[in-house]
């Protein structure tokens, strides 16, 4: 999909269709929808559709209108947008893929979208209408012989005359990165298991880096052996599949010394929770928790491409969790790559044992900070449920970065607590820790067992499990793999520039 950039009245916008965003001025008694821009031409175009009642300006209605009258597009579509004081980005960004995926289920291949008039400004307002339209454009249909997936094949930014377009295609092209970097991590998320081996997993990331111009490096299991990750190799020994460590770096010219940031993921690229296997319903989705390492190597994509001066290192633990003659069993005791004796509890709790090792090891690489994202938990999804995903944070600056970020990206996080009298629940009779803490505040034992591997290091810890994929359609995103993550990393990341 292509995106330019053009600056006219929009009445003269010679498109396909015109996308135009209404709010709704009203009260709760009564709707009064107005378009989020004046535009006089426009507002007579859309009086018809006012009046009868057909446009009201709530969240994601969308009415489209064939030969507008007094315009030069053949069409007009109007999509809602809600409240008028309830209006940001995180709006726009939803009204713009709802007009995307409006577009595409009627073969409209092109438009051009009119920038609405937002409180934080022209340039905000092209950012979130860039992203939204390349995360609408994205649909999870790979392997359908006769492809649904009709893709669009070009947006037009329609800015009114008189904004910097310097500026406002520097914030096209670098919202381009963003949108199609959550894309890629979506299309890895979606891949199924025989599809997405750690071994794959790994190339797609050396190709993506080539492309980029970024080092990764790729290591097997004799070098997880060599490195001591016994945490790590614990999930990996009952898989005939090999394990891959993968570590990519991010190293630009000028960038400081410190801080250097340590992304790191969970990539298990199938879980059948070993030998305390899973109840065969629903296993399938397991294909997706390797998404915490997607969203990793999506937003090394994206740093690569930004350039940020901040220098950011990504490690993924991708290995299969199998049940197995050679899969470790409750009771058994790991040693971990930091020396922490670690009594196995049950064996679907293994998302917490390869990150235990990848975020030792980032400590050893020279990592200051350090963030993690992961499907860790089922308790996460129960606390949280599809809306928000869970952070964690020892370190309040750490998560100020995180939350200003978050306050860019939109996305929907919560932060829990990492009291130390969770720590009971872990507590082992014959080693140092166990890995499962039982069913009561489940998230949260996880998120403390990371915590005993990351020591005194500013940590952040991203539970994705309810988040990561979603199980139902909605107007601005398909169903499937959503790329959750992305968007906060690469601002979380950003934040960092310049900053000490
Ligand atoms: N990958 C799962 C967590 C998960 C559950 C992700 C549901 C997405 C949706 C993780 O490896 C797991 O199995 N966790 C267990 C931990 C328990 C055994 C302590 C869980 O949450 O049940
Ligand atoms: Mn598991
Ligand atoms: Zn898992």
């Amino acid at each position: 999909m292509e995106t330019r950039l053009i600056s006219r009245n929009f009445a003269e916008v010679d498109s396909e269709c015109l996308v135009v965003v209404v709010l709704d001025h009203g009260d709760k008694q009564k709707s009064e929808p107005k378009l989020a821009f004046k535009d006089a031409a426009l507002d007579k175009a859309i009086a018809e559709l006012v009046a009868s009642g057909e446009i009201t300006g709530k969240a994601n209605e969308a009415v489209m209108l064939h030969r507008p009258q007094g315009l030069r597009a053949k069409r007009l579509l109007a999509i809602g947008a809600g409240k008028a004081k309830n209006f940001g980005h995180v709006e726009l960004r939803r009204a713009a893929g709802t007009a995307v995926r409006t577009l595409k289920s009627r073969m409209i291949k092109s438009c051009a979208i009119a920038v609405p008039e937002l409180t934080a400004g022209a340039e905000e307002a092209v950012r979130a209408i860039v992203e939204g339209a390349y995360i609408a454009d994205f649909d999870p249909d790979t392997y359908r012989s006769e492809r649904k997936d009709q893709s669009m094949n070009d947006i037009t930014i329609a800015a009114p005359p008189g904004l910097d377009p310097v500026k406002l295609q520097n914030a096209i092209d670098q919202a381009r990165i963003v949108g199609e970097s959550q894309n890629f991590t979506r299309e890895l998320v979606n891949e199924p298991s025989n599809r997405l081996t750690p071994t794959m997993l790994a190339d797609r990331a050396k190709s993506m880096s080539q492309a980029v111009g970024l080092r990764c490096e790729v290591m097997g299991p004799d070098k997880i052996k060599e490195l001591k990750m016994g945490a790590f190799w614990s999930v990996a020994q009952g898989s005939e599949e090999e394990p891959r460590l993968i570590v990519i770096r991010y190293e630009p010219q000028g960038a400081p010394e410190k801080p250097v940031l340590g992304l790191v993921g969970k990539g298990i690229t199938f879980d059948t929770g070993g030998i305390s296997i899973k109840p065969a319903d629903g296993m399938e989705k397991m294909k997706y928790d390797m998404a915490g390492g997607a969203a990793m190597i999506g937003a090394m994509r994206a740093i690569a491409l930004l350039k940020p001066k901040v220098k950011v290192i990504a490690i993924v633990c991708a290995t299969e969790n199998m049940p197995s003659g050679k899969a470790q069993k409750p009771g058994d005791v790991q040693i971990a790559m930091s020396g922490k004796a670690i009594e196995i509890i049950n064996t679907d709790a293994e998302g917490r044992l390869v990150l235990a090792d990848g975020l030792h090891y980032a400590r050893t690489l020279g990592c200051t900070h350090l963030i993690d994202a992961a499907t860790l938990t089922g308790a996460c999804v129960v606390a949280l449920g599809n809306v928000n995903a869970g952070v964690f944070a020892n370190d309040d600056d750490a998560y100020q970065h995180f939350s200003r970020g978050l306050q860019r990206s939109g996305e929907k996080f919560w932060r829990l607590p990492l009291d130390t009298e969770y720590l009971e629940a872990i507590r082992s009779n014959i080693a140092d820790i166990m890995n499962s803490g039982g069913r009561w505040g489940g998230a949260i034992t996880a998120a403390m067992f990371l915590k005993e591997f990351v020591e005194d290091t500013p940590w952040l810890h991203l539970d994705i499990a309810g988040t990561a994929w979603l199980d139902e359609n909605k107007s601005w995103i398909a169903k499937g793999p959503s790329g959750i993550a992305v968007r906060s990393l690469v601002e979380f990341v950003r934040s960092y520039e310049n900053s000490n």
